[in-house]
């Protein structure tokens, strides 16, 4: 784990817009060009438009032309490493490889380390598709 990369999550965090939850997360990616993505969750008064941290990182990093990334990091106001919800582990396996490290950060920046297919085990996967894609 990278402290400098964990700080940046925790810094993300900041950005959150959680006038509902209170509940501020931040995630970083590290993307296959090298760059560094942050994201925060952003919710909405429609509850289930909110936005998760990780998905906002990681459609910011896409709709930069980034494909691939080689590690995450998550963070939230947690006594123990974060546990990222089900959406944010498929969307994330969809760009990353079954073993790319994913650090799980408390608000204490005590981590977890795991990877993508820990997380998610037996995710549905594009090779799934019976398409030529
Ligand atoms: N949340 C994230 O941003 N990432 C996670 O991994 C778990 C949950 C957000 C969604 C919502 O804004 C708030 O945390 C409470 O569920």
């Amino acid at each position: 784990m990278e402290r400098k990369l964990a700080e940046l999550a925790k810094e993300a965090a900041k950005s959150a817009y959680v006038p509902y939850s209170h509940f501020q997360v931040g995630a970083v990616l590290v993307a296959g060009s090298g760059k560094v993505y942050q994201g925060c969750n952003v919710e909405n008064a429609s509850y289930g438009l909110s936005n998760c941290a990780e998905r906002t990182a990681l459609f910011k990093a896409v709709s930069e032309g980034e494909t691939s990334f080689s590690a995450v990091y998550i963070y939230g106001e947690t006594l123990e490493p974060i546990s990222p919800c089900g959406a944010c582990r498929q969307v994330l396996s969809e760009f990353c490889t079954d073993e790319t490290p994913v650090y799980l950060l408390s608000k204490d920046l005590e981590a977890m380390e795991t990877t993508i297919l820990e997380l998610l085990p037996y995710h549905f996967k594009k090779t799934d598709l019976n398409t030529n894609v």
